[in-house]
């Protein structure tokens, strides 16, 4: 573990070894900067880290630490000169929130007070947060906020919308404590999908996938039988929900945005603390994603349509017009560009970074 030193300024990258960490590390190096990755592995792989080493060509500490052990974190603060920190690691299921609260609760929250903690600590002012479009919970409530605006009323539905909430709400406290000092963006993801264009890196599941295009990609190489449809009887143009699917190399380019936004906040002296949501405003239903990993796919893989699932909103698509003006961030990628590449992704990576351990295990 050798750390970044003295005049070289770095990104911490927590959760760097996750699925949208990984991509926004290639973007960062890509546009010069140095990153360091701290990550506990719980829901990710070292393979992740090994190959975006391969692909931005570019050696990248790794720290393979829990955020919520509070003395090891301060030995990575000690370690590097650290500039900013990009906060992706968390526990992310919804469903499994709602069975083991207390874990989601522990691990979200502890892990970042003790990053602010130590930021505040060593003078670490530039924070960009992975907030999520959870945090609106049922938009639908205000028929007038459809596409959803930052402005729209908070109302998180389940415990790891109320950890993503409640970070929100600490940043916002911490900012009113010492206005001059930090400089917090909070990013509300929409439905990141996709994978990078080189087929190197991608989003890889334990287990079975909640979401549809990693359960969709799973079903195309056989690993399951068919994809279940929850719910046709929604209000919308063929019956299934929308949502506002973005690609997440577009969704990795709104981190360096946001980053260059407190960049020039610190050039004048300013602090900030303000959400943007990240999302392209065109919102997809469920059977119009299905037709576009198809068409990448080159087949009509199987389905059926299976009851609602609990919890589901009809619609939730992003209003992404102050990102637009204020971070000059856009998407410029559709959701059958995220399909070819999540497509290129699964066949040259069936069993993700798994099979990879496997091959090494019998090598050793
Ligand atoms: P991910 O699970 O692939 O990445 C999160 C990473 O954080 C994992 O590598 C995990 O091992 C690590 N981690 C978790 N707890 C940790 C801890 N205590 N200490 C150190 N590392 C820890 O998830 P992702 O999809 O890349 O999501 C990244 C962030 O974006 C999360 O905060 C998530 O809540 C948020 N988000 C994700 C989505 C989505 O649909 N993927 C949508 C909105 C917001
Ligand atoms: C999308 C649509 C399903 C799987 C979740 C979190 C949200 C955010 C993004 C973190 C829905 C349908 C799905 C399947 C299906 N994550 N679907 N069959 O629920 O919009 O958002 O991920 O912050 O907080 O809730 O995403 O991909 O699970 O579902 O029909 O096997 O696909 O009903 O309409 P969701 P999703």
């Amino acid at each position: 573990m050798n750390g970044i030193k003295e005049n070289d300024k770095s990104v911490l990258v927590t959760g760097g070894a996750g699925y949208i960490g990984s991509h926004t590390v290639a973007e960062l190096v890509e546009n010069g900067y140095k990153c360091i990755v701290v990550d506990n592995l719980s829901n990710s792989s070292y393979e992740s880290v090994a190959r975006l080493q391969i692909l931005t060509k570019t050696h990248i500490p790794f720290y393979k630490i829990d955020l919520c052990n509070y003395e090891s974190l301060e030995n990575i603060f000690e370690e590097n000169k650290i500039d900013s920190v990009i906060h992706f690691a968390g526990l992310k299921a919804v469903g499994e929130s709602t069975k083991i609260p207390l874990k989601y609760y522990q691990n979200n929250l502890i892990g970042t007070l003790n990053l602010l903690e130590l930021m505040g600590k060593y003078n670490v002012e530039k924070f960009v947060f992975s907030s999520s479009a959870t945090v609106y919970g049922d938009a639908t409530r205000f028929p007038n906020m459809i596409p959803i605006p930052e402005e729209c009323p908070l109302g998180p539905t389940n415990p790891y919308g109320n950890t993503k909430f409640t970070i929100e709400k600490i940043l916002n406290d911490l900012y009113n404590s010492n206005q001059s000092s930090w400089k917090f963006a909070i990013l509300r993801y929409f439905n990141p999908i996709g994978a990078h264009p080189s087929g190197l890196i991608g989003e890889d599941p334990l287990g079975i996938p909640n979401n549809l295009l990693p359960y969709m990609a799973q079903v195309a190489v056989g690993r399951r039988d068919k994809l279940n449809v929850f719910g046709n009887d929604y209000e919308t143009r063929d019956g299934t929900p929308i949502r506002d699917y973005i690609h997440v190399v577009d969704l990795a380019k709104g981190h360096i945005a946001a980053l260059k936004y407190l960049d020039n906040k610190i050039q004048k002296d300013e602090g900030i603390c303000r959400e943007w949501n990240l999302g392209s405003g065109k919102g997809s239903t469920v059977l119009e994603v299905y037709d576009s990993f198809c068409g990448a796919v080159g087949n009509k893989i199987p389905y059926e349509v299976a009851g609602r699932r609990a919890g589901d909103v009809i619609n939730l698509t992003a209003k992404p017009d102050r990102a637009k003006r204020e971070l000059e961030w856009e998407t410029k990628l559709n959701v059958d560009i995220a399909c070819k590449d999540l497509w290129k992704w699964t066949t040259e990576n069936p069993f993700g970074y798994q099979l990879k351990h496997v091959v090494e295990k019998f090598a050793e």
